[in-house]
């Protein structure tokens, strides 16, 4: 019999909520012969009100032990901006090497777009988690002066841009379409978008079946919203993932239906899945917040962890739930019910 150890990290806010509809819905498409077995953790801003702690050494020790991790959201306006994001959310993707961020996005029937008109989106983004301005290298000088000047150094290291383009390229290779756009700013940002452009095209030359494309991040916002269909799979540096993964779940349903996977490829270490949104803390505990974002991550990460069938019936359920989804309010435990009956039955 087959064990899954989850690490399972609610968080702040919705973080709460959204976690144990995620939760409800794995237990219920795990077959019998799948044994769940959860931890639960208590990061947050919590912890850190308490003892000032966000993630320590011990931490990161007791959640390598587990097979993935699943997270609501951190962060909560009571901790000063940064904290918790740096100190909490950054630090365990860097410690983890999740280079691979992996955000699908893919307009289901029934779900009103922010776009006019009708579009066929279904493209994901593989946005780089380890490097970029991310890795918090610059500073500060003359601080507090009218001459203060302040740095964010982006790092780009060939390494760690070529495996996450050869995971790009691979995950084109596996689809229909067979197309990867890279998306840099390599007019003016010549350092670094030259290294993405160099190996982007060098990687290219191992996977022929693969049609590409570049396009400079201000043109790429552009097409994202007047010609969304132009796009299957999008390899990008974290920051511009950051940016185009939030316009791409505006264009698919919003932010509520958003799910990522925060991917070590390897299996070193434990792979994280969370929601893109954040800890919305106007609608925390209210029963407001729609925990499909989580749902479609607990989908990725049985995908992850080897259960393509259970991950396919899961994505069925939500699309089936939000074809006859009405415009009358569900309460976040009512969708998690509804995709919970129909992941079993
Ligand atoms: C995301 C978030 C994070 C990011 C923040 C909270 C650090 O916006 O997961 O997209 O910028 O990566
Ligand atoms: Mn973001």
């Amino acid at each position: 019999s087959r064990t899954i150890s989850l690490a399972v990290i609610p968080g702040d806010g919705i973080g709460q909520e959204v976690v144990s509809e995620g939760l409800k819905v794995l237990s219920a498409v795990l077959p019998q012969d799948v044994k769940l077995e959860t931890k639960t953790y208590d990061f947050g801003a919590k912890r850190w009100h308490g003892t000032g702690e966000t993630l320590t050494d011990a931490d990161l020790a007791q959640l390598k032990e587990h097979d993935a991790i699943l997270l609501g959201a951190i962060g909560d306006p009571s901790v000063p901006s940064g904290v918790l994001e740096r100190g909490f959310l950054l630090k365990l993707r860097f410690a983890f090497d999740h280079h691979v961020n992996l955000r699908p996005s893919k307009l289901l029937p029934g779900v009103k777009s922010a776009l006019a008109g009708d579009h066929e989106i279904d493209f994901v983004v593989v946005r780089e988690g380890t490097e970029g301005p991310y890795v918090g290298n610059g500073g500060v000088l003359r601080a507090g002066t009218p001459h203060e000047v302040a740095t964010e150094v982006s790092v780009n290291t060939a390494f760690g841009v070529e495996r996450v383009v050869r995971d790009a390229y691979a995950r084109a290779q596996a689809r229909p379409r067979k197309k990867l756009t890279l998306v840099h700013k390599n007019n003016v940002l010549v350092h670094a978008g030259h290294l993405w452009k160099n190996i982007f095209d060098r990687v290219g030359q191992e996977f022929p079946e693969v049609t590409t494309d570049y396009l400079h991040v201000d043109a790429a916002t552009i097409f994202f919203v007047t010609q969304p269909e132009r796009f299957d799979v999008v390899v990008t540096d974290n920051l511009f993932g950051d940016i185009l993964t939030d316009l791409a779940a505006a264009i698919t349903g919003g932010i509520g239906l958003a799910a990522s996977g925060n991917i070590n490829p390897s299996g070193e270490f434990p792979s994280m899945f969370e929601p893109v949104h954040g800890s919305a803390p106007d609608i925390a505990g209210q029963g407001k917040a729609d925990p499909t974002a989580t749902v479609l991550s607990v989908a990725l990460l049985l995908q992850h962890l080897g259960h393509p069938d259970e991950a396919a019936r899961i994505e069925a359920a939500v699309a089936a739930d939000l074809a006859e989804r009405t415009g009358a309010q569900r309460s976040t435990s009512a969708i998690g019910d509804a995709l919970a009956a129909r992941v079993s039955g």
